[in-house]
């Protein structure tokens, strides 16, 4: 007996007015439907099957996953005929759990709870869910005693009907045995004109079967995305879920509703956050790393008690331990930097190592370069790595002096000790322990008159 798992996407998301398919929508910088079958794949199924349609080409490239296969729902007749294009994946001994591409946020310990009460003689078990506004759901329909006999959509509802809030949250877990013949024997004479899975609901009812059903802890778990607004709604949501995992982790948030976690991120001890970051990526933060205000970090790795400052945006970085970076500092693909080295405002950093306590504190460019520990690059001060065809490195070894507005023309070497004059163009070798300089002599001409104004 196998876990199957079947996930509805054939939809063409009318209402987000957009020409990207619904189910590719970001929620956190990933697709909706990226959501579904990662938090599926935590219950390792023998085999996640995904129901598209509409956009199918750009869904089949968008998500490749070595348990996933693809079957077409050409015309969307309904969401019971849209599982039954599955039947081809599914044999009689699996259980079956129905998911929908557009409800993002269903944890797996929820499924897992749906998926126990199937049994022999319980072969349908139903997540369901009191809403304060059921507007727009399936309603369950229960008996005197309670049990489950039937789902009514919203528009086959009766006013008696629509009064039930105990709602019909679209995730179900069936026997393959039972729910191929289920689905055999739908009709579409309502008021849609569609194949409702929510019928077999009644069918099992008919052949005798008791309806089992479970709720989740949370409300935010099914939540659906049908428009922007919702879309939205539920980002802030699930940031706001993040922001509070962080904290529990012991990270201090300034304003756990303004962060933006679009990937992972891993933290140390007494990690002190300020508002308005956004994390993209694989981010580590170290023991007592701080950051400023409005920075933008990705898949970077930040040592110990190192600080970011305001506005500062890193992307592809390593960090070490008790650095200053910015504010207002940019940081570049394939940047290293060493323990102890400070990186100031307006300076941008790419493909380079410095080594330990180096300073480049202002307005710099440092590109395609090696730096040894213990330097001082002055303020304007550029490594100059394009030719306007190829890239060219700088070599720049330990307790260098660059003078302040200097150029260094790539490919060139600043030899261990080397002091640069600032205003310098430096093209060839600076040798070690010298004062280099290229800079035209100082002159002053006696008497010149300043230009007066034609009339
Ligand atoms: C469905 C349920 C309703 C439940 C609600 C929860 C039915 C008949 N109704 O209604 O009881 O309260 O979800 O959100 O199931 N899809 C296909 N092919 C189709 C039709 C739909 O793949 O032919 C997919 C859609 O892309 C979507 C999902 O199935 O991901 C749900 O379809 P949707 O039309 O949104 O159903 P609801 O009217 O919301
Ligand atoms: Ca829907």
């Amino acid at each position: 007996m196998g876990l199957k798992v079947v996930i509805l996407a054939a939809g063409k998301g009318t209402r987000m007015r957009s020409s990207l398919p619904k189910v590719l929508q970001p929620l956190a910088a990933k697709p909706l439907l990226w959501h579904v079958i990662h938090r599926a794949e935590q219950l390792q199924p023998e085999q996640i099957i995904g129901v598209i349609g509409h956009g199918a080409e750009l869904v089949k490239q968008a998500l490749v996953e070595p348990n996933l296969v693809w079957c077409m729902q050409t015309e969307q007749l309904g969401t019971g005929h849209a599982v039954q294009q599955a039947e081809s994946f599914i044999t009689a001994h699996d259980q079956v759990l129905i998911l929908y591409g557009d409800v993002p946020l269903t944890q797996p310990e929820t499924l897992e709870m749906l998926l126990s009460l199937l049994d022999e003689s319980h072969p349908l078990a139903l997540l369901t869910i009191p809403l304060a506004n059921p507007t727009g759901y399936g309603r369950i329909v229960r008996n005197l005693e309670g049990r489950v006999e039937q789902i009514v959509e919203q528009k086959d509802a009766s006013d008696a009907q629509l009064a039930i809030q105990e709602v019909n949250t679209g995730i179900m877990a069936v026997q393959g045995q039972q729910l191929f013949g289920w689905l055999a024997h739908l009709s579409n004479d309502n008021a849609q004109g569609e194949y409702y899975l929510t019928d077999i609901i009644a069918k099992a009812v008919a052949d005798g079967f008791q309806v089992q059903t479970c709720s989740p802890s949370d409300e935010i778990e099914v939540l659906g995305v049908n428009n922007k607004v919702q879309l939205q709604d539920l980002e802030r949501q699930y940031q706001y879920q993040q922001a509070c995992l962080l904290m529990e982790q012991g990270a201090t948030l300034i304003d756990a509703r303004r962060i933006d976690i679009r990937g992972q991120v891993e933290i140390g001890q007494d990690v002190e956050i300020d508002v308005n970051v956004v994390f993209e990526g694989q981010v580590k933060l170290a023991d007592g790393v701080k950051i400023g205000a409005n920075c933008v970090l990705k898949d970077v790795e930040i040592a110990q008690g190192t600080h970011i400052k305001p506005f500062s945006h890193l992307e592809q970085a390593k960090v070490g331990a008790a650095c200053q970076i910015g504010p207002y500092a940019r940081l570049r693909p394939d940047t290293e930097l060493a323990d102890q080295v400070h990186i100031g405002n307006f300076v941008e950093v790419k493909k380079s190592c410095i080594a330990q306590g180096s300073k480049v504190n202002h307005l710099s460019y440092i590109g395609d370069t090696q730096m040894g520990a213990g330097v001082n690059i002055g303020a304007g001060t550029i490594t100059c790595n394009y030719d306007g065809v190829n890239k060219h490195q700088t070599i720049i070894g330990d307790r260098v002096f660059v003078g302040s507005d200097t150029q260094l023309v790539a490919p060139v070497t600043i030899e261990d000790d080397a002091t640069i004059g600032a205003g310098s163009t430096i093209t060839k070798t600076a040798p070690q322990g010298e004062l280099t300089l290229s800079r035209a002599k100082q002159l002053t001409i006696k008497g010149w008159q300043k230009p007066v104004k034609k009339s």
